[in-house]
Order: C-alpha cells, then sequence, then structure tokens
C-alpha cells in the first residue's frame, strides 16, 4: 500500500468548524470509496484557544505542519473577540507567507443556471480561474502610523513587488493555461503604480514570449471589473497581484452563486499547501447549521486533486453539482437543508448512495 498521506484539519473559527466537520465527512466517503491512504489529524488552533491560552501557531505545531503534513485544510479565521484578528495573521498569513504558498488559486466557474445574476450567460460564459499572487504586495505589513491619532497623523502601508515573486506567478498563469484555454490576462493597474505593477507589466511581456501557444492579454483592473460582468466567456486564466485578486475573486464568487461555493487553494507547487474557502467565519451565522459547506467541500476537492487523487477529486465536484442541481441547498442559494444535511447528501452522492 502507498504511503499514508496525513492532512491536518484547522476547522477555526465561526462557521470555521461546521463546514470542516462536513467537507472531511464527504472527503471520508470518496476517500474509502477509491482506498485513498490518507489520514485527517485534527488541530485546535483559533480565536477559542487564543482567548483562552494567549497561544496561536506554537513553533513546534508550525514544524511539524511544515515537514509531517501532505497538506492543510482550514475552515475559516476571525472572531470578533480578537478585534485586531491577530491569531488569524499568526495562522493564516503565517502558513501563507512562512510555506511561501505563492500561487492562490480561486475558480469561477457556474454550476448552474439560477446562480449567476448575469443576464443570458450560462456555464459556458464563466468558466475561468483567477491566479492571485499570494506573498508580496501590500500585505507584507510594511508600515505604520507616525503621530497616530492626531490631526497629523501619517499612515503608510508599502507595496512590494519583487522580480522572483512576479515571474513564478506569471509563468504558473501560462502553465495552467496550457491545460485550459491557452488564454492568459493579466491585470493591474500599471498606469498609477508604475513601479511595481510596472514591473509585472515588463515580466508579463517576457514571459509571454516563452508561451506563442498561449493567447497573453492585458487589461487594467478597472476593465477588468467591467469585462468580467459584461463578457466573462472572453476569460481563461486571470492572474493578477494580491490586494486585485482579492477584490476581483470576491466579484468572481459572486458571478457563479456567492461565497457559499468559492473555493481557494493557497499553493507552492510540489510542496505542504493550504486548502480554504474564500469566505471568512461568518459570525452572525455561526453555530446555526445554516452555513453553506460546499465551498468547503469543494475547497478539499481541490486538495485532493493537488494530492494527486484526481479521480476522487472529480467525483465530489460531481456530487456538488449534482446536489445543486436537485435544490439540496443552504438558505444562500435558495435551498431550506441545514450545513448537515447539505454535507451528508453530497457524501451519500459520492457514495454513490443518494
Ligand atoms: N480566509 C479567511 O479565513 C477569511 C476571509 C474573509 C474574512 N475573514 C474573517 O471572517 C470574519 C467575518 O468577515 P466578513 O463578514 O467580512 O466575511 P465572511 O466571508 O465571513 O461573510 C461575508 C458574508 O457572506 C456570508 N457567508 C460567508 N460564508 C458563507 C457560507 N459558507 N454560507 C453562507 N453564507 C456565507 C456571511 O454570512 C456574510 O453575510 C472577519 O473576522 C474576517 O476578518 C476570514
Amino acid at each position: 500500500m502507498s504511503e499514508v498521506r496525513k492532512i491536518a484539519v484547522i476547522p477555526g473559527d465561526g462557521i470555521g468548524p461546521e463546514v470542516a466537520d462536513a467537507a472531511v465527512r464527504v472527503l471520508d466517503a470518496v476517500a474509502e470509496k477509491h482506498g485513498l491512504p490518507v489520514d485527517f489529524v485534527w488541530f485546535d488552533l483559533g480565536a477559542e484557544k487564543y482567548l483562552r491560552e494567549g497561544v496561536t501557531m506554537p513553533q513546534p505545531v508550525f514544524e511539524a505542519l511544515r515537514d509531517e503534513y501532505a497538506a492543510i485544510l482550514l475552515g475559516a479565521m476571525g472572531d470578533p473577540r480578537v478585534p485586531d484578528n491577530k491569531h488569524a495573521e499568526d495562522i493564516l498569513l503565517g502558513l501563507r507567507m512562512r510555506l511561501d504558498l505563492y500561487v492562490n488559486e480561486r475558480p469561477v466557474q457556474l454550476f448552474h443556471p439560477r446562480l449567476t445574476p448575469l443576464k443570458d450567460k450560462t456555464a459556458a460564459h464563466l468558466d475561468f480561474v483567477i491566479l492571485r499572487e499570494n506573498t508580496e504586495d501590500l500585505y507584507v505589513g510594511i508600515g505604520g502610523n507616525f503621530k497616530r491619532d492626531t490631526p497629523d497623523e501619517v499612515a503608510i502601508n508599502e507595496m512590494i513587488a519583487t522580480r522572483k515573486g512576479v515571474e513564478r506567478i506569471v509563468r504558473y498563469a501560462f502553465e495552467l493555461s496550457r491545460t485550459r484555454r491557452r488564454r492568459v490576462c493579466m491585470s493591474d493597474k500599471s498606469n498609477v503604480l508604475r513601479a511595481s505593477h510596472g514591473l509585472w507589466r515588463r515580466v508579463f511581456q517576457q514571459v509571454a514570449t516563452e508561451y506563442p501557444d498561449v493567447a497573453a492579454e492585458h487589461l487594467y483592473a478597472d476593465v477588468c471589473a467591467m469585462e468580467m460582468v459584461k463578457r466573462p466567456e472572453r476569460f481563461d486564466v486571470i492572474v493578477t497581484s494580491n490586494m486585485l485578486g482579492d477584490i476581483l475573486s470576491d466579484l468572481g464568487a459572486e458571478l457563479v452563486g456567492g461565497l457559499g461555493l468559492a473555493a481557494s487553494a493557497n499553493m507552492h507547487p510540489g510542496r505542504v499547501s493550504l486548502f480554504e474557502p474564500v469566505h471568512g467565519s461568518a459570525p452572525t451565522i455561526a453555530g446555526k447549521d445554516q452555513a453553506n459547506p460546499m465551498a468547503m467541500i469543494l475547497t478539499g476537492a481541490r486538495m485532493f486533486a493537488y494530492l494527486g487523487f484526481v479521480e476522487a477529486a472529480a467525483g465530489v465536484e460531481r456530487a456538488v453539482r449534482e446536489a445543486v442541481a436537485r435544490e439540496v441547498c443552504t438558505p444562500d442559494l435558495g435551498g431550506s437543508h441545514g450545513t448537515k444535511a447539505v454535507g451528508a447528501f453530497v457524501g451519500e452522492l459520492v457514495s454513490g448512495d443518494a
């Protein structure tokens, strides 16, 4: 039998534990069906532990995750009792940065025509991937406040772009497009951010010459947002910077049914990577059995594909599509089912029992 792949599950805060529980049940079902050698290990990390013990991400835990695990599956981080989100910064941003997970992949895929707010658009029009650079830009935490809380206050956040950082995500985009429809759109604000996004522009043009079989285009981010709504069918792979990707991918999620269906992967190909839905901890619906577990389930499917369990991953995605088509959904998708019931139904579909 092949080596057991250990998967760390960090359920986190708010709806995180509910959607993580539903997703792992589905993944267990598909693992059993396909005889996959996986072992889920649960980690108690998040706001509760931080408030109780003052601990966010202990160094030995970080080292174990880095050295012993094949992947990390994370529910959500964020708790109103921790207003500065210190724990989330250490755990989520910490893992992204310290594991150097430079690819944030967020698919935009329409599972059913009733889910899009766009008129006359179908699954054929809405099928693209947003790649967000995940380790640089305004998210590196360089900056500060001078003369804080005075009328003379100055606030600065530095935007970082490195040639190495831009080149590797742009290259990833071209490689990914070769497995799809061979079109890459790079989106930036190089008309204003001449230094950092000017570098993006130059690197993109240079890397594009190595991929003559791929159509490369450039759009300013404001135009890209408009085009995503007007002509989403023009897109196959969009690659962009950290903050622009953060915003464009939420727009993308809303075009295909909202955050309850939006999966995401934080990857460094070949290394332990982190899989989490796009949504946050949704504190207002936490503990009410109302959260849509599909984003987390699809995120788990993406993780299985990353681990090489491609057939099992496709089976999970098919099951989610089927549940959506049969309207076994939570209220955010117009259904009347709870988190547990939707998770159980997808699990039954995966096992072939529904
Ligand atoms: N990656 C992450 O862990 C992450 C991402 C975004 C926000 N956050 C954190 O989450 C907390 C709440 O942030 P927010 O309200 O801006 O974003 P959110 O994603 O938690 O919620 C936004 C809206 O979407 C709804 N929603 C989200 N996920 C849903 C699901 N699975 N099913 C049904 N409805 C869902 C919520 O009820 C809310 O109306 C904050 O502390 C924030 O910092 C964490």
